[in-house]
């Protein structure tokens, strides 16, 4: 018995995150609870740019830094998405004011400039009012 609502708990997580995807009417969504999702996911992938564009607007640091590792990767159905994410985000050779292409800047080799920040991330999208809220974005050394 508790294993058939399990399933079917599950069942309609599924459900509601495939409506999402296809951009249905939001009410029919269900919430659930926070799941690991590939790290290859374009949604994650996305996310995690963001705050490393963020996080380089924010720094008084010469060079960029970009995401080096993620730990966790987590979604969450909640009216919308909310991606859960542990992350390491390192120096690249990349200067700040050359304006490079984050993709194709190297980290820094091993030394002096070598620098990992670990970083809790939390964001909200709310796909059907092209809405995206950080609400939390903490690193540290
Ligand atoms: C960078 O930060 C400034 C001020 O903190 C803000 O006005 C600007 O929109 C930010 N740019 C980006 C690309 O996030
Ligand atoms: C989810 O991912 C975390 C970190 O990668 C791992 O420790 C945990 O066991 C995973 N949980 C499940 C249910 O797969
Ligand atoms: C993330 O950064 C921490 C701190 O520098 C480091 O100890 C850890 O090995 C890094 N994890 C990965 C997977 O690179």
């Amino acid at each position: 018995m508790r294993a058939k609502t399990l399933l079917l708990l599950l069942l309609l997580a599924v459900l509601a995150e495939r409506q999402l995807a296809a951009g249905s009417h939001p009410d029919r969504s269900m919430p659930g609870s926070p799941h690991n999702i590939s790290t290859d996911d374009r949604g994650l992938q996305q996310v995690v740019l963001t705050a490393a564009y963020s996080f380089n607007n924010q720094s008084n640091d010469a060079f960029l830094f970009k995401p080096s590792a993620i730990h966790r990767a987590q979604r969450q159905i909640v009216k919308g998405i909310r991606y859960v994410v542990d992350l390491n985000i390192s120096r690249t050779v990349c200067r700040k004011r050359d304006n490079s292409d984050l993709s194709r800047c190297e980290f820094q080799p091993a030394g002096r400039l070598h620098q990992t920040f670990r970083c809790h991330l939390e964001v909200w999208e709310i796909p059907w009012k092209h809405q995206s809220r950080m609400e939390e974005f903490l690193c540290k050394t």
